[in-house]
Parts: structure tokens; C-alpha cells; sequence
């Protein structure tokens, strides 16, 4: 596909069905290869800063700023059963629907200067903004690499998979702060799945909207 038709094609779809009735997971290793080169693609991005290598761990030493945690459909569903004693919270029933029909759920994290304190939290620092703007257009690169393959995805938040004690559970490293959690649904989606677009897709603009030529008088 071209770049310019991947990323007006690219929209985000939510696929939600009933946790208590999960899709079966029928994706194997093909497509967890699949999954890992949409991460390559997303590693292809741009990025001023390497990563302070005091935030370095071992198993995932790159320089990059950016760290990407892959779970698959079996996993997810294990992750889904293992919500379903958290005290609900508003965000957290969309999560649940949406792991209970997702392929895979990418955790797009990126790596903070070093605070004095350890923990999830970063300064307002430019260093810190480039890391976050570099990990933005690495999920970017991965949305596209997945609308090229017909894969149905969907950037959010993370609601409930926030939660410090969650990320823990995922062994997701202290010190790496949550940018997007990326869902992968399926290309064909049963019937029994309720469908969503973006809420912002028709929020957006003209060119002239958000762009001007600066003139120097
Ligand atoms: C950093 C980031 C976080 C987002 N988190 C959420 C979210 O938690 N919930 C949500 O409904 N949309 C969220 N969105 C927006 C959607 O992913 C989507 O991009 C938006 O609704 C526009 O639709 P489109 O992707 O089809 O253009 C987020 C977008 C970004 C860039």
C-alpha cells in the first residue's frame, strides 16, 4: 500500500463482546510473528534521545526510548480473567469487552529520565517530551504497518491496565510509563461483537484548520 493511502485508510475500530463469552482465540505462531514485525516497523521511528541506560533492563537493554509489550489472544483472555476481581471503575468494562475479543494487546511504554524518587512519573523536561513524541510515532508506524495487513486496531489509554498494580502484574518495569495500549482485533468480526469508531474521527478538520503559512514581514 502507499503511505499516503495507509494513512488515510488507517481508523481506529473498538471490537467489544461479553467477557463472559470471549471470542475463542484461533491465532497461532504465524501470527505472532505477524505481531512482532508490526514492531519492528513501529521501531523504525525517529528518536532525538536514546534512553537513559540507568532505565535500561537487561532483557530489554535497546537505546531506543520507546519498549513494547506483547500479549497475545490466549493471554489476553488470561488478563481478562484475572480483572474480573478488580473493582470496577468506568474504564474498566470497555478493557474487559476489548479483551475478550482482541488477537493481541500491544503495551507501547516509554522510558522517563531517572527521578530522584522511582515510580511512574517523569518531569515536564524537553528530553522527557521527545521521548514521549518519539514512542508516539513508533505506535503511529505500528497502526499503519497494521491497516497495511487488514488488521482492525484501536490506541487507548489503557483505563483499568494503568493501574500501577496491573502493570506489575504484567511485569511491566517500574520505571516505564504506559503511552498507548494497542488492541488488534480481528480482520473478519463475528456477530455476536459490538463495533465502535474513534469518537474523535469526525472531529476532524480542513488543512487550513490547523495549518498556516508563517509569514515574516
Ligand atoms: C495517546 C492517545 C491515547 C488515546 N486514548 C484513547 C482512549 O483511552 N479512549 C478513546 O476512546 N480514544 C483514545 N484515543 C483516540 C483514539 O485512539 C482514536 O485515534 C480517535 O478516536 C480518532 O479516531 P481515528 O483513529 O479513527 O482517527 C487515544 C489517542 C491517542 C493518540
Amino acid at each position: 500500500m502507499h503511505t499516503d493511502q495507509s494513512i488515510r485508510t488507517r481508523k481506529t475500530l473498538k471490537v467489544r463482546v461479553d467477557p463472559q463469552n470471549p471470542l475463542p482465540v484461533t491465532k497461532g505462531d504465524e501470527f505472532k510473528r505477524t505481531i512482532e514485525q508490526l514492531i519492528e516497523l513501529a521501531g523504525q521511528a525517529p528518536f532525538h534521545y536514546t534512553s537513559p541506560e540507568k532505565q535500561r533492563s537487561e532483557k530489554l537493554s535497546g537505546a531506543e526510548p520507546w519498549r513494547f509489550h506483547a500479549i497475545d489472544g490466549f493471554n489476553c483472555r488470561e488478563l481478562l480473567e484475572a480483572l474480573k476481581d478488580e473493582r470496577p471503575m468506568k474504564s474498566s468494562d470497555g478493557i474487559k469487552q476489548m479483551l475478550a475479543a482482541a488477537d493481541a494487546l500491544i503495551l507501547g511504554t516509554w522510558l522517563p529520565e531517572r527521578n530522584r524518587r522511582p515510580g511512574r512519573k517523569f518531569h515536564p523536561n524537553v528530553k522527557n517530551m521527545e521521548h514521549i513524541a518519539a514512542t508516539g510515532a513508533a505506535i503511529q508506524n505500528l497502526l499503519l504497518a497494521a491497516t497495511d495487513r487488514g488488521l482492525n486496531a484501536y490506541w487507548s489509554s489503557g483505563g483499568c491496565l494503568r493501574k500501577p498494580k496491573v502493570l506489575d502484574f504484567l511485569g511491566i518495569p517500574k520505571h516505564e510509563i504506559l503511552l498507548g495500549a494497542i488492541f488488534i482485533f480481528p480482520a473478519d468480526i463475528p456477530e455476536s461483537a459490538h463495533t465502535k469508531t474513534g469518537k474523535n474521527a469526525d472531529q476532524r478538520g480542513e488543512l487550513e484548520d490547523f495549518m498556516d503559512w508563517v509569514k515574516i514581514d
